[in-house]
Parts: structure tokens; sequence; C-alpha cells
């Protein structure tokens, strides 16, 4: 694996106060394991205590708005996340393009508010199941690669170190449902591919992981796969035992 495996935890709408003990859990076994690089994105209402009561994760938002600041009753901006002790935001993941109808070109902008205000991001996509059955995946997840993630001239100001795009099948999601390793791979690729020719030779620092019922049994498979930086977990990054196997498994990858 050329970088640090990058393990993200998505909790998703999940999480009161009592899940800090979790929080606090997976951050002190991820001080252990310092070839990987683990990172929980809590619900907003946990971001500044996740942030703040550990150490050794990366803290991060699950969605921001384009702008700074203003008129948007019930968004959260990019600054406000860093502010709040944030490193990173997860944009265009399925669920919100899926509940609040968001497009590729939204995504995208959100993307570049989220560099410029400062964080890492982690741009979200993903064929569905009926989209792979008409043998479109690929055309379908590089046309979102190419139309989503950041703008030459944003993200070549920013470092492409603190960019990750997210392969996560739709129709893996929660569903217990993994994608095949060999189906993974040739995702993978096609997404650096796309990377390269965004990017240029920067593309090859942007992170891409898998997401889409990672779980203890096969994170080691599917990290051992050519191409796949990390992974993005949502059910099993919930407890931190179930979420921790699968940061012992990055680290035996790394
Ligand atoms: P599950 O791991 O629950 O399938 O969720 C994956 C996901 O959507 C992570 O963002």
């Amino acid at each position: 694996m050329p970088h640090r495996p990058y393990i993200v935890g998505n909790w998703k709408m999940n999480g009161t106060r009592a899940m800090l003990t979790e929080a606090r859990a997976i951050d002190r076994a991820a001080a252990r394991h310092p070839g990987v690089q683990v990172a929980l994105a809590p619900p907003f209402t946990l971001v500044h205590a996740v942030a703040e009561e550990t150490q050794a994760v990366g803290t991060g938002g699950q969605d921001c708005h384009t702008a700074a600041k203003g008129a948007h009753t019930g968004d959260v901006s990019a600054a406000m996340l860093a502010d709040a002790g944030a490193d990173f935001v997860i944009v265009g993941h399925s669920e919100r393009r899926r509940d609040h109808g968001e497009t590729d070109t939204l995504v995208q902008a959100k993307a570049e508010a989220a560099l410029a205000g400062g964080l890492g991001v982690i741009v979200c996509v993903g064929e569905t199941l009926a989209e792979r059955d008409a043998g479109k995946a690929e055309a379908v997840v590089t046309m979102q690669v190419k139309a989503s993630l950041p703008k030459l001239d944003e993200g070549a100001k920013a470092n492409p170190a603190r960019m990750a795009v997210a392969y996560e099948p739709v129709w893996a999601i929660g569903t217990g449902r993994v994608a095949a390793v060999e189906d993974v791979v040739a995702m993978h690729g096609a997404i650096r591919a796309t990377l390269l020719s965004l990017y240029g030779e920067s593309g090859a620092a942007v992170r891409i992981l898998y997401g889409g019922s990672v779980n203890a049994e096969n994170a080691r498979d599917l990290l051992a796969a050519d191409g796949v930086g990390g992974a993005l977990v949502g059910g099993a990054s919930l407890n931190a035992e179930s979420f921790l196997a699968i940061v012992a498994a990055a680290a035996s990858e790394a």
C-alpha cells in the first residue's frame, strides 16, 4: 500500500454523548497503531466532544455547506467544523445524494468549500445495483469522480493528500453485501486513472477508500487488495471492538 492506510468510521445519524466511551476506546487503541491513520465522523452534535476527547484519531463532519456562513438554517460550514475541532469532512455520501437530492455539482462545491475551509475531504462515489447490472458501474463512477471532486485550480492549491475518494457501491451499504475483491480492484484502478487525468501526477497522492459492509471478517482481504488505501466503515464503526478489528487488519497490511 503506497499510503498509510486510512480507516474512517462514519457514524451517520447515530450517537449521543454515551458514545464518547467508544470514541475514547478507539482513540486509545489507535495510539497503538501509528502505522494506520484512524478517524471518526460522528454526527455534528458530537464533533467537538470527539475532537476534544481524542488525540490519536482524526475527527470529521459528515457534510458541509458550500458557503462559509450566512442564512442557511440547519446547515454547517467547513469553517464551523474546523472551529469545532474537525480536520476533515465527508461529502457526497449516497445517503445525502438520496435523502437531500445532492448532485455532483453540489458535491463538488462542498468539496471545494471543505478545502478552502482548511479541512481534508472525503468525496463519496458509487453505483446503484441497477447501474452495475447494466454494466455501467465504471462509467457512472468515473463520471461522478470527474464531476464531484474539486476542480483542478482548487484541488491543485490543496495538498492532494488532504483529498480522498470513497468508493461505496450503493448496494453494498448497510446490506451485508460486499463487492467482490476483483470488482473493487477494477474500480479503484478506474478511479486512480481518472484522478491522474484530473490532477496529473498529484492524483497519485489522493487516497482511495472502499466502503460498504466492511467488517472484521472481510477487512483483511479488502485492505490487501491492489489500490485500496483504506476503508470508510459505517455499522461496524459504532462499536469500538468491531472497528478496532478493522484497524488491526489495516495495521497488519501496513
Ligand atoms: P456500512 O459499513 O454500514 O455498510 O456503511 C458504509 C458507509 O456508508 C460508510 O460511509
